[in-house]
């Protein structure tokens, strides 16, 4: 028998005044997509935004629907546009924002379960990690160096392909 220990990562800052230019600026894109979300029963508007490996920059949202299953998180709807707009193209960082209606937006939420298995998929096809810059409108910021770090001993294409 062996003990077996995973630990990863991540930068914590105070605010967006920490981060560079660069990073600070793709926050602040997907703070404004979260505007473009379709989000009318959640009321939980969730906007992310990709830089690709090629330097293109692609957007997504959640988008629900009275089917409540049907509807989908922001960073699926963001991985499925960047695969059929630029397929093959890795990606290289994906900032994630929200609003909640009413609630503050003042600390980072991180991607539901789905969502990281879609993550570590696009990951291992693209063979290129993927870095997460998480925040609301204000306060905190997680940076994740690699989406899949947040899915350890993940189910991968390596058990069907
Ligand atoms: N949602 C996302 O878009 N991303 C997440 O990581 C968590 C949840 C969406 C799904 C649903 O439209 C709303 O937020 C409330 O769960």
């Amino acid at each position: 028998m062996y003990d077996k220990k995973i630990e990863f990562s991540y930068q914590e800052f105070n605010s967006i005044d920490e981060l560079s230019k660069e990073d600070a600026w793709l926050l602040n894109e997907a703070r404004d997509v979260t505007q473009q979300a379709y989000a009318p029963y959640s009321k939980f508007y969730v906007g992310a935004v990709a830089k690709l490996a090629n330097g293109e920059i692609v957007a997504g949202s959640n988008q629900e629907n009275a089917s409540f299953p049907a509807g989908l998180c922001a960073e699926r709807v963001l991985l499925a546009s960047v695969s059929s707009i630029y397929p093959k193209i890795a990606i290289d960082t994906i900032a994630i924002s929200y609003q909640g209606n009413g609630s503050v937006s003042n600390h980072p939420i991180s991607p539901c379960g789905v969502c990281r298995q879609s993550m570590q998929e696009f990951e291992q096809r693209t063979n290129h990690p993927i870095r997460l810059i998480l925040g609301g409108m204000e306060g905190k910021i997680f940076i994740i160096p690699k989406s899949s770090m947040l899915l350890p001993l993940a189910f991968t294409s390596g058990e069907l392909l």
